[in-house]
């Protein structure tokens, strides 16, 4: 069951295609906790695009913009808005993973190729995945710069948030395209099928989603896809889906161990939450039964708390974090439980079409 058929080891990084990548890194310092450690842009040599790599415990992001008007972010960022492009993997062998993809159905972006600066060689391909979301594989064995080849080290320390790592990252993918996407994972990444949701669980009186969780075999890299499902009313993958025009991530799952801490923090920061109804914190203690946090602490903060047989979880999810309402991110506790919230999806969905109908869009 170890077996990793790619070895693909975690996520190396994650780099979203933005408008203005100062400003998008100014946002994930103050706002998350992020600290900035290394920049590419004209002071570096690079002509055509800037990009910033900031980390909080050892989740990396990546802010790229463009320069020219007629480049491929360009473009990108006018028709999707900012954006998640590419979920990078760490492997140990970018050509056996490359070829191993191919023969598996992937679709290329890029052969693999070397990157090169004075710090040494990284060793990088990319195929496609849903919408125009990329995957990268990269080797960096030897390398000795502060991230990849052609960033130089830009140091701006931030107070952390006490965000630890990546836990899962969201697709919304196309009406009928979930199985598509799922068997994509299965057959080229050889993930696993680890939970399947559908509409008689995940739905309101108005709108209603299905969702496939894939994960690796060590359970280190989740990737819940989802696709709308018919409703009374516009569905938040629809409202995605519309707004990103077409498939992409929908969120950002950051595993912190503290997150009474962690949602204070980002609180103060300003980030702003998505926020349930106090009959959520009446029903609590009968379905989830006894857990170690004080129920008046997380209420306050509007934390969430779900249960499975292995355990509980405690989970809060971010407004969008774009003009777009399309990313948002999801603050995650797991005590025991491996599951999604399953339990508070109903709660949640709730509480988001109320937002989406104050945006017009339900
Ligand atoms: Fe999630």
């Amino acid at each position: 069951m170890s077996e990793n058929p790619l070895r693909l080891r975690k996520i190396h990084h994650v780099e979203m295609w933005v408008g203005n990548a100062r400003q998008a890194a100014y946002f994930y310092r103050q706002a998350f906790g992020f600290s900035q450690f290394a920049y590419r842009g004209l002071e570096t040599g690079e002509r055509d695009t800037i990009s910033f790599a900031l980390r909080q415990g050892q989740a990396v992001l990546v802010v790229t913009s463009s320069y020219d008007p007629e480049s491929d972010i360009s473009r990108h960022v006018q028709l999707h808005g900012d954006g998640v492009k590419d979920i990078c993997f760490h492997v140990s062998d970018v050509d056996a993973t490359y070829a191993r993809v191919m023969e598996n159905g992937a679709v290329s972006v890029a052969e693999p190729y070397d990157m090169e600066d004075e710090n040494g060689t990284v060793r990088r391909a990319t195929i496609e995945t849903y919408g125009e979301t990329v995957h990268s594989f990269v080797s960096d064995k030897g390398y000795n710069g502060p991230f990849l080849p052609g960033f130089v080290e830009d140091v701006v320390e931030t107070e952390d948030a006490g965000l630890l790592r990546f836990d899962h990252m969201v697709g919304n993918v196309e009406l009928g395209k979930m199985e598509t996407w799922a068997s994509f994972y299965e057959k080229v990444l050889g993930f696993k099928r680890y939970i399947h949701f559908d509409e008689s669980q995940i739905s309101t009186e108005y709108s209603a989603l299905m969702s496939i969780v894939m994960s690796d075999n060590s359970y280190a890299i989740k990737f819940p896809i989802n696709e709308p499902a018919a409703g009374l009313k516009k569905s938040q993958i629809e409202e995605y889906l519309e707004f990103y025009r077409g498939a992409g991530v929908q969120h950002i799952a950051m595993l912190t161990k503290d997150i009474v801490k962690t949602v204070s923090r980002l609180i103060d920061n300003g980030v702003k939450f998505i926020t349930v109804p106090e009959t959520y914190y009446e029903e609590l203690p009968n379905r989830v039964g006894p857990i170690e946090e004080d129920v008046s602490a997380l209420q306050p903060l509007g934390i969430l708390v779900d249960r499975d047989d292995e355990g509980y979880l405690l989970q809060l999810f971010t407004q969008p974090v774009m003009d777009r309402p399309t990313l948002f991110f999801e603050i995650i506790q797991r005590k025991g439980s491996k599951g999604f919230g399953e339990g508070n999806f109903k709660a949640l969905f709730e509480a988001i079409e109320r937002e989406q109908a104050k945006r017009g869009n339900l």
